[in-house]
């Protein structure tokens, strides 16, 4: 297979010898390279360096690459594999990983901009969903829409966000809420996961809503979640992480507990919806069922972050939910203090944010949340890998990595990319070590 030499890389951006979630502080350790070279071989990131050295032969010696290449252009090889070595200029390009987004809900089967002008009318999120809307108003469609038919248009979304620098995804069930619906969801997931060229990760989210069918029996719903839905999942193998929407009018925090707990009986790891709209509980919740990530965090005191502290669970904030509802922030800055593991998300789904543009989330997380561009980009990469289980393989410029990178046009500075929001800056995205021509 033919290796690729990429050089002239004006940034490259988010280096790290060693692949660890960042804490507290360390969110803004940011090693950054300029007029740098990178070299890929079979998909992955070989080595790279800076264009000061010898960089077309001698500076590869030392970490065994041995690149023997005549003048500029002209293909050398790479004794390593015996193939041979393709050349390009970056042409003075930021180069970064691809952004790691670990909460996601692609699979739906129809948009509700409806809800979204009832909101501009004055209707809250929360009174939309009593009502029928919301989660429900997706699964009814969910409900109709044959399974190849949610295929398709959740790849197109994958896709979407890819051409957008997504280069790892985490994806939910959650708008079945039967067992055939979310295990048709799953297996759509499942699909996904073996078709798409990036890491996806597959949560089921069976407590997303009561149906209505269970509105005054929670229980029974519970007991259908454990009982019925989670032994088909473990023996399928739909899922890697269970989650539940711990929230005021959804799920309680004992609920949740027990609904954790059964998923971890079967194998799967917790990963919940906590603190969206209310203290709920789901902090507390997910701190003592050990989940590898709670997500949301809008509303949050003291006493959150204080159990955080303790824990090595991740704290996934996700900004564009809270720019769509028009709520809150999550106290990133505090929680950052408090040396917790930040990672930022997208959540795009069809009520809460119909948008899967990192890009925008590590804007929001700066303009609105006062993260740094450093600590944006780190919770968007490396610590949103770590948040779905994938951070030996993506979220940094680390040898051995995946080559999942965007290519951004040059740029003045890191700080550029969210100061100038809304500008596409991406250039093109590079996925296994090749670039997307779609
Ligand atoms: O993460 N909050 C719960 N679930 C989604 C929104 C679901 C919906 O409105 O469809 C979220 O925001
Ligand atoms: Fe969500």
């Amino acid at each position: 297979m033919e290796s690729l030499l990429i050089h002239h890389i004006g940034q490259l951006a988010g280096i790290r010898s060693q692949s660890r979630p960042l804490k507290g502080n360390c969110l803004s350790d940011f090693l950054c390279l300029e007029n740098a070279w990178m070299l890929i071989r079979e998909g992955r990131i070989a080595a790279f360096g800076s264009m000061e050295e010898d960089w077309r032969a001698g500076a590869h010696a030392g970490v065994g690459v041995h690149v023997i290449a005549g003048s500029m252009g002209s293909p050398g090889s790479d004794v390593h594999t015996g193939g041979s070595i393709r050349e390009i200029d970056a042409g003075g390009a930021l180069v970064l990983p691809a952004w790691c987004d670990s909460h996601t809900h692609i699979v739906f089967a129809g948009s509700r901009e409806q809800e979204f002008v009832d909101k501009i009318k004055g209707v809250s999120y929360a009174e939309i969903a009593a009502k029928g809307g919301g989660i429900l108003n997706s699964a009814r469609k969910l409900a109709d829409t044959p399974e190849e038919d949610l295929y398709y248009m959740a790849y197109a979304r994958l896709v979407e966000c890819m051409r957008m620098g997504t280069g790892a995804i985490e994806i939910k069930s959650g708008y079945g809420l039967s067992t055939e619906a979310e295990l048709k969801m799953l297996r759509v997931i499942q699909r996904l996961k073996q078709n798409a060229p990036i890491p996806v990760r597959s949560t089921f989210l069976g407590a997303h809503a009561f149906p209505v069918a269970f509105k005054n029996n929670r229980d029974a719903y519970i007991d259908l979640v454990v009982e019925e839905m989670l032994p088909q999942i473990q023996a399928e193998g739909l899922a890697d992480y269970i989650d539940v929407f711990c929230e005021d009018g959804f799920f309680t925090q004992s609920e949740t507990e027990r609904i954790c707990r059964a998923g971890m009986e079967r194998g799967l790891i917790p990963k919940i919806h906590a603190n969206q709209l209310n203290r709920s509980g789901g902090v507390q919740a997910g701190v003592a069922v050990g989940a590898l990530s709670v997500d949301h965090l809008e509303t949050m005191g003291p006493e959150e972050i204080a159990c955080l502290q303790g824990s090595t669970t991740i704290a996934t904030l996700l900004p564009g939910a809270a720019f769509f509802l028009r709520m809150g922030y999550p106290p990133a800055r505090a929680m950052v203090d408090a040396g917790l593991t930040l990672a930022l998300a997208s959540d795009y789904n069809p009520g809460s944010c119909p948008s899967g543009n990192m890009n925008f989330v590590v804007a929001l997380a700066c303009i609105q949340m006062k993260l740094t561009p450093e600590e944006a980009i780190n919770a968007a990469t490396i610590n949103g890998a770590y948040a779905m289980g994938v951070g030996q393989e993506v979220g940094s410029i680390t040898e051995g990595k995946k080559a999942n990178l965007i290519f951004m046009r040059p740029v003045p500075s890191l700080a550029y990319l969210p100061y100038a929001f809304g500008t596409t800056h991406i250039d093109r995205v590079m996925i296994n070590g090749e670039f997307l021509d779609y």
